[in-house]
């Protein structure tokens, strides 16, 4: 491919991975395009997509709608669609929507070079090929759209875990670990230049294995490692499953004052019945005993779930059950959704879709509500407390304040003074909302 200078700009869809993939997909394509923010002055735009729910697919569908009239008036414009839903719809994606020029799943950007090149001689190209190796790891992400504090390292690939609902096992392939020495050096040469937390990545982190010579080196093993860096270098991590979490994990964390104090451990249902048609392969009394854990291994530490309401068969004792695990937990946060059939999985294919929207609307009203009373209760007993902070940005509702998160992830907001991004601060908090603490001092 030639080498130019030409305008990418790339808006990114779906997870986290999602943004760390596209900095790969930046890093990949440097040599011949700039990154540039405005639609307006590109020349190739990439959609990197999310499959997970239907709704994520209806909204890059209208998006693409609209690059279409985009098109109409900028006709040598090269439109390209990478990520999951590239992945899950495959070729009939080309014919489906005539906008796109060209279409890459997630282990094939390294061959976007070519199939750009292709796509200006007009030919339709795709690849979505699916690896068993593919991690990345050689490719150092250019992280465009960085505020230079935080940066997400991705540790490992795709999903072996098959949850009946979910649709990633398909889109992102067989799971597989990163080179721990690579992570490692990207993490070192993130704070060497300023960064102040990483976040590692991965579908289920606690799986992560890598083997070298006669050495394993396990999630606890390589989070233990990347905090050694320095106590400046803040480590968080996502996602968790919670079949996998081990005590190891947890005492590493009490070990270090610099990996945060904050879980993510996806719980999806409080109905041991949902659990098993759901293939989680735990038990509600699994999956609380491993909380009573936390709590005392990690005291200080804040826990937030993702929640399904509405799977197949749900009756209103499972929601029920969701509910009061919601409060036996007493969640700091969650990410809730009505379930959504994904074609191709085991939940499609074997059961009904039986709960009517309506029902799966009140429920997720219901759990929205406890958790919002739940936020709330978490940061109130968080006014009169000190926490160390650090500075993330400029506040979105006042330029005299800074925002910055604390080793729980919970939000802070403050009074400029004199500090920097960048910077660790001690902020004490004198009041809060549900989302929100708030120093005034
Ligand atoms: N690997 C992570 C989750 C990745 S997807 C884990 O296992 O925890 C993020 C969340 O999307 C899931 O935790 C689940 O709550 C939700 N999700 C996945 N498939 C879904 C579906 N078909 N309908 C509704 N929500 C879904
Ligand atoms: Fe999906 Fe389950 Fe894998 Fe998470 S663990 S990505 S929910 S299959
Ligand atoms: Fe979506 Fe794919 Fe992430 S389906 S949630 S972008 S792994």
């Amino acid at each position: 491919m030639q080498r130019a200078v030409k305008k990418l700009h790339i808006e990114t869809y779906g997870c986290q991975m999602n943004v760390a993939d596209s900095e790969v997909v930046a890093s990949i394509l440097s040599p011949y395009y700039k990154i540039t923010d405005s639609l307006r002055d590109a020349d190739l735009v990439l959609l990197n997509t999310c499959s997970v729910r239907d709704h994520a697919e209806q909204r890059i569908r209208k998006r693409l709608h609209e690059l279409a009239s985009l098109k109409k008036k900028n006709k040598s414009l090269v439109i390209g669609l990478l990520g999951c839903m590239a992945e899950r719809i495959k070729e009939q994606l080309l014919e489906e929507e005539k906008v796109l020029n060209f279409i890459a799943g997630p282990d094939a950007y390294r061959s976007l070079p070519k199939l750009i090149e292709e796509a200006d001689s007009e030919i339709i190209s795709f690849n979505v090929h699916l690896s068993d190796v593919e991690t990345y790891d050689d490719i150092e992400p250019v992280r465009y759209n960085s505020n230079g504090v935080s940066a997400y390292i991705s540790i490992m690939r795709g999903c072996n875990n098959y949850c009946t609902y979910c649709v990633v096992p398909y889109t992102r392939g067989r799971e597989r670990s990163r080179d721990s020495k690579t992570i490692f050096d990207e993490a070192e040469l993130l704070f060497e230049k300023g960064y102040k937390e990483v976040t590692l990545l991965g579908q289920n982190v606690n799986s992560y294995c890598w083997k070298s010579g006669d050495t394993k080196i396990d999630f606890a093993d390589l989070t233990e490692l990347i905090a050694q860096i320095s106590p400046l270098l803040r480590v968080r991590f996502a996602t968790s499953h919670p079949k996998d979490i081990s005590d190891k994990l947890l005492y590493v964390m009490a070990k270090y004052p610099n990996i945060c104090k904050y879980i993510h451990l996806p719980v999806q249902s409080g109905s041991n019945k949902m659990l098993k048609r759901m293939n989680r392969v735990y038990t509600r009394e699994y999956y609380l005993e491993r909380i009573k854990k936390i709590k005392k291994i990690l005291p200080e530490c804040a826990i937030s779930t993702d929640i399904i309401v509405g799977f197949c068969g749900e009756t209103e004792q499972d929601h029920q059950d969701t509910l009061s695990l919601m409060r036996e937990v007493d969640y700091e946060y969650a990410f809730m959704f009505k379930y959504s059939v994904r074609e191709g999985t085991k939940a499609a294919e074997k059961f009904e879709n039986d709960i009517p929207e309506e029902l799966k609307i009140k429920r997720l009203e219901e759990i929205i509500a406890l958790q919002q009373h739940l936020s709330l209760e978490s940061n109130k007993r968080d006014v009169g407390k000190t926490f160390e902070v650090l500075i993330e940005g400029v506040s979105k509702r006042s330029d005299r304040h800074f925002f910055g998160r604390n080793s729980q992830n919970k939000v802070c907001v403050f009074p400029k003074m004199n500090c920097k991004i960048g910077e660790y601060l001690t902020v004490e908090i004198t009041k809060c909302t549900a989302g929100t603490l708030i120093s005034e001092l």
